[in-house]
């Protein structure tokens, strides 16, 4: 079994970016910039922030931070976003989710310039991604598609089955998958069978948030499988494959922590350099 290493492609893939940041510093004479808005203090939220501005700083991005107390005004959020819109220096917005209750999500997503959306949650990037045409990706699912080609570059024919439809992940997966001409099975709670339906598959995507759902004998001989799942229990963290059960049937699996993680961070990276580079044509 290839126990999918996230830490090290993710490493592997900002010393790449590192590098096309020096290239672009020394071609136009300025860096991309990535400004996180955060609201409130959950934790989980300024942990993932925390490790966003880290890496961003890593390889070179400038980068910044704005932070508003839980009880901002939805209306002060939306003119920040305008102001970062016409902010030449902002090369991608990403207002970190979720949201208070007051704050309407969708408001704030469609408030981010596309060409901005580092996210690839705006309407416009996902009708874009749907069609096939250029756009900003969500940084999971591109993480996801990332690691899958580094274990099989053609996946042409193949069948994958993605478990979850989330807007953050489930969807765009099934999108990145097709356009690799892949047979895709989009399941979800209401799916009458779902190990059978994983039985048939060659690539699993397990992005539903339920601990340990993916078992041993879901699993095709010589599946790749990729956990999305970040789970707290009782046991600690836990993605949303039994770990222990499906490494003796798959080819490759991710781990939960270090597998589709890290690749998240570093394709947020990515992404904002993307939106960088079609800014100065
Ligand atoms: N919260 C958890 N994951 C994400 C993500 O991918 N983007 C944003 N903006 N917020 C998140």
């Amino acid at each position: 079994m290839i126990l999918i290493d996230g830490k090290k492609a993710a490493a592997e893939l900002r010393a790449e970016l590192k590098e096309e940041v020096a290239e672009l510093k020394s071609k136009h004479n300025k860096v991309p910039g990535l400004t996180v808005i955060l609201i409130g203090d959950l934790t989980p939220s300024q942990i993932y922030v925390r490790n966003k501005e880290k890496s961003a700083n890593e390889v070179g991005l400038k980068s910044e931070v704005i932070k508003y107390p839980d009880s901002v005004e939805e209306k002060t959020v939306l003119e920040k976003i305008q102001e970062l819109n016409s902010d030449e220096t902002v090369s991608g917005i990403l207002v970190q989710l979720p949201l208070p209750k007051h704050i309407d999500k969708q408001k704030v997503i469609e408030a981010i310039d596309p060409s901005k959306d580092v996210d690839g949650f705006h309407p416009m990037n996902v009708g874009n991604l749907s069609s096939g045409y250029e756009s900003s990706i969500p940084c999971t699912p591109l993480g996801c598609y990332l690691l899958i080609k580094k274990i099989e570059p053609n996946l042409s024919g193949k069948k994958a089955v993605v478990v979850g439809r989330s807007n953050l992940n489930g969807k765009p997966m099934t999108q990145l998958l097709l356009k690799e001409n892949c047979t895709v099975t989009i399941t979800h709670s209401k799916t009458k069978d779902l190990k059978a339906e994983c039985l048939e598959a060659d690539i699993i995507v397990a992005a539903v948030g339920i601990p340990e759902l993916v078992r041993g004998d879901w699993i095709k001989k010589d599946a790749i499988v990729i956990d999305v799942g970040i789970n707290k229990t009782d046991n600690g963290i836990v993605g949303d494959v039994h770990f222990d059960e499906v490494s003796k049937n798959a080819k490759a699996l991710t781990p939960v922590p270090g597998g589709v993680g890290p690749m998240t961070i570093a394709c947020l990276l990515k992404n904002t350099i993307d939106c960088f580079k079609r800014s100065q044509i």
